[in-house]
């Protein structure tokens, strides 16, 4: 039987989760403090870029199991199943902020008007859901009122959060009651139909296999980027490196791909949380804290790689001390958000990048098809274009940040014809290294050793 939902915090999560549990055929309140959100979302417009997402949004209000308020006390009231999907930003300690979640708690216990299972969907230390358990059970406004707590941790990728929520590989749920169990079978109904895996566990578990999960992606990243700069370094082909490695099924082919280093609102925040929950246990996650530095190094790479590029063609001298390449020459930046189909740029590569070209005294011209208008936020200093082609005019230097599909098939002769120098840093390795060597082109990927054969080729001043 179909359940009445609050979906609490409309952010990123709990608006996937407010549409997607709609379109199970429960009935959904999303409540949020925004009220400018509210009146946005129940006007069926997303807040934020996410394919699919106003789609699902404006069937479902249609169908009317979908609303959205501010009234949360109303919302968790009429509710029998609440989501809890509340932001839990990293603090400067790597420690997850729950103040939040708390006050979500609080409303909760407030609230509590009868049977009621809690469902923390937020991203949250070990720990957390135990203590919400114990905090709702302490509660003065909850005494003689039953209510069980859950952990359903998401595993949504951004720009295929639809895909994700629908087809999920697996739903993890943290359940220690009989009876919790079976309202989330008639909540996740849907999912079973099409048998999606669930895993039932209990609420430590769940909220351990979400940072486990995050933090080996992240760390098979930071794997794969160290390997392909070894790759520049001995003249190997990391993409043949991957490809073969993935074709162990033991090691799999995804989450091989190089590149400027991971950002998004996940691995960054949950890799250093993992870290600081470790070293609360005295258990040290030494590999964690590598993959964390190795992500930090490689968006510094990217920037020596330019300085390298560009000293090269434009015969400086790299290695004069105090010599600064970029300094007064203008980059065409393309690609703001942190991967492709998505606005987010927290903690976008490009945002460490951008300032590091920035305080190298450099010009950006700068383009994104989704992300710019909340880069502008952090840095109006840039210039904004409306095309990849405005973008790169007169710019001395390409650097391709997101791999976002028009810039697979970019105009490379346009491109030629407008850049003060053809010179192309594609830190994602979209672009066909031949085409664009043949095009006349300087041109580095990452791994792929193919500033050093240019360099071997032409006998560049700084290698001779
Ligand atoms: C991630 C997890 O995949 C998801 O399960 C979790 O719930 C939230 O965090 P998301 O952050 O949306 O999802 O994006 P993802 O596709 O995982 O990419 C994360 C970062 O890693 C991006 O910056 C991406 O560019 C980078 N990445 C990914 C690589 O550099 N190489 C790869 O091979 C894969």
């Amino acid at each position: 039987m179909a359940k009445n939902i609050a979906v609490l915090g409309n952010g990123y999560v709990g608006l996937l989760a407010a549409v997607g549990l709609a379109d199970f055929g429960n009935t959904c309140i999303g409540v949020d403090v925004n009220q400018q959100k509210i009146d946005s979302l129940n006007k069926g417009i997303s807040p934020i870029y996410e394919p699919g997402v106003e789609e699902y949004l404006r069937r479902n209000l249609a169908s009317g199991r979908l609303r959205f308020t501010t009234n949360a006390a109303e919302a968790i009231r009429m509710s029998q199943v609440l989501f809890i999907t509340v932001g839990t930003p990293q603090m400067d300690n790597g420690d997850a902020d729950l103040s939040f979640l708390k006050q979500v708690v609080e409303t909760i216990a407030q609230n509590l008007n009868e049977y009621k299972v809690v469902v923390t969907k937020s991203t949250v230390p070990v720990g957390t859901n135990r203590w919400i358990l114990e905090t709702l059970t302490n509660a003065g406004f909850t005494a003689g009122i039953d209510f069980d707590v859950v952990s359903n941790p998401e595993f949504l990728r951004e720009g295929r959060a639809t895909q994700d929520f629908f087809h999920p590989d697996r739903t993890v749920i943290g359940c220690e009651s009989p009876r919790a169990q079976a309202i989330m079978e008639d909540v996740y109904r849907a999912l079973n139909l099409i048998s999606v895996p669930f895993i039932w566990c209990d609420l430590e578990t769940a909220e351990l296999i979400k940072y486990a999960s995050n933090a080996f992606l992240a760390t098979k990243i930071s794997f794969i980027n160290e390997m392909a700069n070894l790759a520049e370094a001995v003249g190997a082909d990391i993409h043949q490196v991957a490809k073969a490695m993935g074709m162990d099924g033991r090691i799999n082919p995804k989450f091989l791909h190089p590149g400027p280093g991971y950002g998004g609102s996940c691995f960054p925040k949950d890799t250093a949380a993992l870290v600081h929950l470790g070293n609360k246990h005295r258990v040290p996650m030494r590999v964690v804290q590598s993959a964390i530095e190795a992500n930090i190094k490689q968006k510094e790479r990217m920037l020596d790689k330019l300085k390298l590029l560009v000293s090269w063609a434009l015969h400086t001298d790299v290695d004069h001390i105090g010599s600064n390449p970029l300094e007064g020459k203008t980059i065409a930046v393309l690609g703001l958000a942190f991967k492709q189909e998505t606005d987010d740029i927290r903690e976008s590569p490009a945002l460490d990048i951008v300032q590091g070209l920035l305080l190298s005294g450099a010009k950006v011209r700068a383009h994104d098809p989704k992300a710019m208008t909340n880069f502008s936020k952090i840095f109006p200093q840039v210039t904004y274009c409306t095309t990849a082609y405005d973008a790169v005019e007169e710019a001395d230097v390409v650097m391709l940040l997101t791999e976002w599909n028009e810039y697979r098939s970019l105009d490379l002769d346009r491109i030629g014809r407008s850049v003060s120098h053809k010179i192309i840093l594609d830190t994602r390795n979209i672009l066909d290294p031949d085409d664009v060597l043949e095009k006349g082109f300087l041109y580095d990927g990452v791994g792929r050793g193919l500033i050093g054969k240019q360099v071997r080729m032409t006998h560049s001043p700084i290698h001779a």
